[in-house]
């Protein structure tokens, strides 16, 4: 998340230091510095399907992957409908089986900071479609 500062301002990180930020410096806010704090979420680094069941994303503290305020995201409630769409898709005419046992990819490092956090190598899958009795 990105913003201009309009004139000069003080902030307190957590751990107590003052920051000045001048007027016409710009600032960006790192998601992942709080999506993968384990204060805020207890094993930030695992996948837990239920993790956010039943809750609203606005009411977790920290979480932010839309940006907030003035320019929150406007595509937002479009982009988790079409999230959600195509994972029911892929469930609904796929299946599939992951190759690996084992499957811990760590993220892109060159990535980092960048929108969607891409895993450093692919996952292979074998899939198919599914036969339908209609
Ligand atoms: C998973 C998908 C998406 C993610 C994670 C995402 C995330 C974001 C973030 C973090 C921002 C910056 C917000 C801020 O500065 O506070 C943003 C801005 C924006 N997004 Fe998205 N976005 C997604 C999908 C979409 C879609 C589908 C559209 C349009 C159909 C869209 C349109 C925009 C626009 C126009 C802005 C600029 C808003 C402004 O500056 O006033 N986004 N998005």
């Amino acid at each position: 998340m990105l913003r201009k500062c309009c004139r000069d301002a003080q902030t307190s990180l957590e751990d107590g230091r003052q920051i000045n930020i001048k007027a016409g410096e710009n600032l960006a806010w790192y998601g992942g510095a709080s999506h993968f704090d384990e204060n805020l979420f207890p094993r930030a680094n695992e996948f837990i399907f239920d993790r956010f069941l039943n809750k609203k994303a606005e009411s977790v503290p920290g979480y932010m992957p839309f940006g907030g305020g003035k320019s929150i995201c406007p595509g937002r409630f479009f982009a988790r409908y079409e999230i959600k769409t195509c994972v029911a898709m892929l469930l609904r005419y796929m299946e599939y089986q992951f190759k690996d046992v084992k499957i811990v990819p760590k993220q892109k490092l060159t990535r980092v900071g960048v929108g969607i956090a891409p895993p450093d190598h692919d996952v292979p899958i074998v899939y198919r479609y599914r036969v339908c009795s209609h």
